[in-house]
């Protein structure tokens, strides 16, 4: 038996996980056991629980509470956490998700008792290391034994930093197994789409079942820190809802933190509500016009549910959305926002190619695991 110690903090993390510990349950029950760690990243019950309940994650087996905090005081407190446990407890692997400080210390901490790091969502890089999230994927990469980018162009980044492709599988860190496998949020959105339309009633619950709207989450440090940007951003969504267009904002508690101080104030129709539940958030995203977001995850999704995305940000990791013509990066910009809204508003077709695999990812990332993991003498 395969023992994997999962790390998770961040919500995006929890929703991740839901796939991979589906896939244990359902097909490899016999042959890995899940350990499940939360870092405690994010703590308020509609960032962390909800998506445990909700989507099936198994309770964390052990759990750090490190709470908010300065990148180096929340980071440095999960890996001296994380060393301890795998100090204690023998596992065989250390997977981590995507690119937040739980993901680093997680990869860190392992990496350094020579213990193989499996990184769901690697490769990715938006070439921009002002952004903490570009600094701990760069590292997280670097020091693991398994990389499953989610996409080609992942797979290019990596091999233009030297990573090599041959097929034999050592898999070690200085060889690692790189394999693009799909996306696991893909396996989430085609698991749960049909769950989320019957049981979520968040569209009759903000009265817009039948009224158009836009959905639009805003998160990113540079957006949310930056009272110049936060303003403008607002200005481009006050000219959305002018429209006569509802903008539904479920609001991250950091960019809530910083809304009162806002001059540019909200429109009427601009509607911040607490953090919506997975289901509620997927219903939101098919029944949306368009979809307005910072977030790298609701990027993805916007493109699954086949709804024009207007990216609040300079530039993005999933560049293959913007080649498809259904993202525009709008940054913090009100003009390009509103003419971005107009643009999709007005278009007649669209077409969203198969580009996140095959909706089976996290059975393929642990058939890959497992391809190096089970053979005598690694494991
Ligand atoms: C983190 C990740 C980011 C990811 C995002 C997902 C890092 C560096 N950033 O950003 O990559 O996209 O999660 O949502 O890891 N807060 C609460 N309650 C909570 C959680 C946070 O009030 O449950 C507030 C605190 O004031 C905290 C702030 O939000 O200081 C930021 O939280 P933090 O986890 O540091 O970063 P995120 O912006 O959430
Ligand atoms: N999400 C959610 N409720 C919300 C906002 C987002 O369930 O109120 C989900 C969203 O559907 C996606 C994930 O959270 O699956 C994205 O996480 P987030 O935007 O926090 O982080 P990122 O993906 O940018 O790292």
């Amino acid at each position: 038996m395969i023992s994997i110690l999962t790390i998770v903090g961040a919500r995006p993390q929890f929703i991740k996980a839901a796939a991979i510990s589906r896939a244990v349950r359902n097909h490899f029950g016999g042959r890995v056991r899940e350990y499940m760690l939360h870092t405690g990243q994010h703590y308020d019950e509609n960032m962390s629980q909800v998506f445990f309940e909700q989507m099936q994650i198994p309770q964390p087996d052990f759990r750090l509470n490190v709470g908010s905090g300065s990148h180096g005081q929340q980071t440095g407190d999960m890996m001296k956490q994380i060393e301890e446990i795998l100090l204690t407890q023998r596992f065989d692997a250390l997977l981590v998700y995507g690119d937040t400080n739980s993901t680093l210390a997680g990869a860190l901490a392992a990496a350094k008792l020579h213990i193989p790091v499996i990184h769901v969502e690697a490769g990715l890089r938006s070439f921009n290391k002002s952004m903490p999230e570009e600094i701990n994927r760069i590292c997280t990469d670097h020091v693991s034994t398994f990389l499953f980018p989610p996409t080609e162009a992942g797979v290019q980044n990596l091999e233009k930093e030297g990573f090599r492709f041959d097929a034999q599988r050592a898999a070690s860190p200085d060889n690692p197994l790189v394999k693009n496998v799909g996306d696991v949020m893909y396996d989430n959105s085609l698991f749960f789409a049909e769950l989320a339309e019957t049981q979520s009633t968040i569209t009759q619950t903000l009265g817009v079942h039948d009224k158009p709207f836009v959905l639009c989450t805003i998160h990113r440090d540079f957006n949310t820190d930056n009272a110049q940007r936060l303003n403008a951003l607002f200005k481009g969504l006050n000219a959305i809802a002018e429209t006569g267009t509802e903008v539904i904002l479920p609001c991250h508690p950091r960019t809530k933190k910083k809304i009162e101080s806002l001059t540019e104030k909200p429109h009427d129709r601009v509607r911040i509500t607490e953090p919506v539940s997975f289901f509620d958030m997927i219903k939101l995203e098919k029944h949306a016009l368009q979809i307005i977001t910072d977030s790298g995850g609701v990027q993805k999704e916007a493109y699954f549910f086949r709804k024009p995305c207007i990216v609040l940000r300079p530039e993005t990791e999933w560049v293959e959305i913007l080649h498809t013509g259904n993202g525009i990066l709008a940054d913090a910009d009100p003009e390009k926002m509103t003419e971005a809204f107009h643009r999709f508003a007005g278009r007649q077709t669209a077409d969203y190619p198969a580009l996140y695999g095959d909706g089976q990812a996290a059975r393929h990332i642990l058939d890959e695991v497992l391809s190096v993991l089970e053979k005598p003498g690694n494991a």
